[in-house]
């Protein structure tokens, strides 16, 4: 297998590589785990294969001991900060690399925001770091919670970031009403569902919704089209002002499926999420 074709197939978080093979794939997971201790042999000390599908509530993937030391608790570090995970029990993508520089640096200082769905705190943490905030941080994992407290106090920021557990909706609809300048839903699986709450989440006055998808587009088809008139069918109804500023493909998940994100602005709400 060449480096390349590797190169597409793995993640490294921390110090563990996590490889994407078919698990019958024997063959070629021995040559990823050979060609990646060549490739990283400081870096990385453990190689797992991922064996399952990210899945359920919590976006969890099973993993299997492949290489070096048999453990999945370790510290990823992106753009100046340090995120500890456990890889199995908690979500962490490297892929949200772009992502993770481009929304912090839209903050304004003072500004109030809220995570809807933090993981164990990255963009909560990026953001706090870069700005001058107050950033809610929700997430319904607990040990992803746990991870975000300890991440929060690793990178100096437990007066700028509060960690919180449980479903964001009820968070925003029991504490969290009418106080943000930005809501940020990094979950693609229940955006659209809990858009209504990102808006009851915004303060009167409006703000900004990071809202990420999945979505399919054949040949010929615009994912960021298609993710728009997701949207438009949301929101138009509920009668909110809005325009979207802002959008990109993130990555490909799959053939014809697509991680988008659009940036939502949105200038007036109706009585309804007051
Ligand atoms: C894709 S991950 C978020 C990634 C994270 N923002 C990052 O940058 O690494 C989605 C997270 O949403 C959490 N989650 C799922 N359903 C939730 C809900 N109803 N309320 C709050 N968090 C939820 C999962 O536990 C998971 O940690």
């Amino acid at each position: 297998m060449n480096s390349a074709k590797i190169y597409n197939s793995y993640d490294i978080v921390g110090d563990i590589a996590i490889i994407k093979v078919p698990s019958d794939d024997v063959e070629n997971a021995k040559n990823a785990v050979e060609e990646i201790m060549k490739l990283y042999p400081r870096r990385v000390k453990a190689v797992f294969m991922q064996v399952s599908a990210v899945q359920g509530n919590f976006r969890v993937r099973q993993l299997k001991f492949l290489a070096g030391e048999n453990r999945t608790v370790t510290i990823h570090k992106e753009h100046g900060c340090f995120f500890k995970v456990d890889v199995e029990r908690c979500y962490i993508s490297p892929r949200l690399l772009f992502e993770h520089k481009r929304i912090p640096a839209l903050v304004a200082q003072g500004e109030v925001i809220i995570n809807m769905f933090s993981g164990v705190g990255c963009f909560s943490i990026l953001i706090a770091k870069t700005t001058n905030t107050k950033v809610y941080s929700i997430d319904i994992n607990p040990t992803a919670y746990e991870f975000m407290q300890e991440n929060v106090q690793l990178n100096n920021v437990s007066g700028s970031v509060v960690p919180l557990l449980g479903d964001s909706k009820e968070v925003v609809n029991t504490q969290l009403r009418n106080v943000a300048d930005r809501v940020l839903m990094p979950l693609p699986e229940l955006a659209l569902k809990y858009l209504p709450y990102a808006l009851m989440a915004l303060k009167q006055s409006g703000g900004c919704i990071h809202y990420f998808d999945f979505q399919h587009a054949t040949k010929g088809e615009s994912p960021i089209e298609k993710t728009c008139q997701k949207v438009v069918k949301c929101l138009d109804p509920l009668g909110v002002h809005y325009r979207i500023g802002f959008s990109r493909i993130i990555r490909s998940t799959g053939p014809h499926w697509y991680q988008t994100v659009l940036d939502i602005y949105v200038s007036s709400l109706p009585s309804k999420f007051l």
